[in-house]
């Protein structure tokens, strides 16, 4: 079994509300289906979640009342993301039930304490694909949190010992600098060692911290035998050859 995020700013235009990159998710699920493997996937919100949660301060907890509304406005919005991403996988032949993260994840100061793996696992023996994503979640300490689809990939890593773990991002991997300056070089591979010398960029309204957070995360899901690798889901092939296992230009995360 492989788990995969589909990362937003992939599947959507992050620097536009609700727009959705329909041709690249339809691509990315006949590769998942093509590529044979059976998978898990997490789905990030893009701008379907980061541009109103980040306006509402909704990962800080409640603060203030109209958060209330933007908060039930951002798991409705996530939601129609995620039934797009439903019809996407139906559509290519797999056969996806949606979790979400609202209803099935708690958090205690913006970390994940709970999510039900049992239920996960279920599905997966009936041969089904489960499918999470970004998402607003209960918080114990702070009433609500965002529950972001990476944090839901180190739980889902930990638990369910994944053959593999590939991010699909919108970039060919991790780059030496900001990938929009010239010159930018993509790092092959990055270990816990290399995070204090290196340099990170912050980029459109990402309310759940951006490639360094990511990198901290991909290296918590690292294990013997396990590969976590970040790939570009815009060059078409990719997400099929990392799901294969071949050689594939990305950013390989790897333990000292
Ligand atoms: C963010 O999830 C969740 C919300 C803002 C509601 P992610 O952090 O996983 O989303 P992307 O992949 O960065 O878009």
């Amino acid at each position: 079994m492989i788990l995969v995020k589909l990362g937003g700013s992939v599947i959507t235009d992050k620097s536009q509300y609700q727009a959705l990159r329909q041709e690249v998710l339809v691509r990315l699920c006949e590769e998942i289906s093509d590529s044979g493997e059976d998978v898990i996937i997490v789905h990030g919100a893009g701008s379907f979640g980061h541009i109103m949660a980040h306006d509402h301060c909704l990962a800080d907890g409640y603060k203030y009342e109209s958060q209330v509304n933007a908060l039930a406005t951002v798991s409705r919005d996530v939601r129609q993301l995620n039934l797009m991403v439903l019809d996407a996988m139906l559509s290519a032949g797999i056969s996806p039930v949606s979790l979400p993260p609202s209803a099935c994840v708690v958090m205690h100061d913006r970390e994940i304490t709970e999510i039900d793996f049992d239920r996960i696992r279920s599905y997966i023996k009936l041969g089904i694909s489960p499918v999470m994503f970004g998402d607003v979640a209960l918080d114990e300490s702070q009433g609500f949190s965002i529950c972001s689809g990476d944090q839901i990939m180190e739980a889902l890593a930990r638990e369910l010992v994944p053959e593999r773990v590939i991010f699909v991002s919108d970039i060919d991997g991790i780059m030496d600098r900001d990938p929009s300056e010239p010159g930018a070089n993509l790092i092959e591979c990055v270990k816990p060692s290399d995070m204090d010398h290196m340099k990170f960029h912050v980029r459109v309204k990402d309310v759940t911290g951006g490639i360094k957070k990511k990198l901290i995360a991909m290296i918590g899901m690292v294990g013997p035998g396990r590969t976590c690798i970040i790939i570009n889901g815009n060059v078409p092939g990719r997400l099929k050859a990392a799901l294969r296992g071949d050689e594939v230009i990305g950013t390989k995360v790897e333990l000292d």
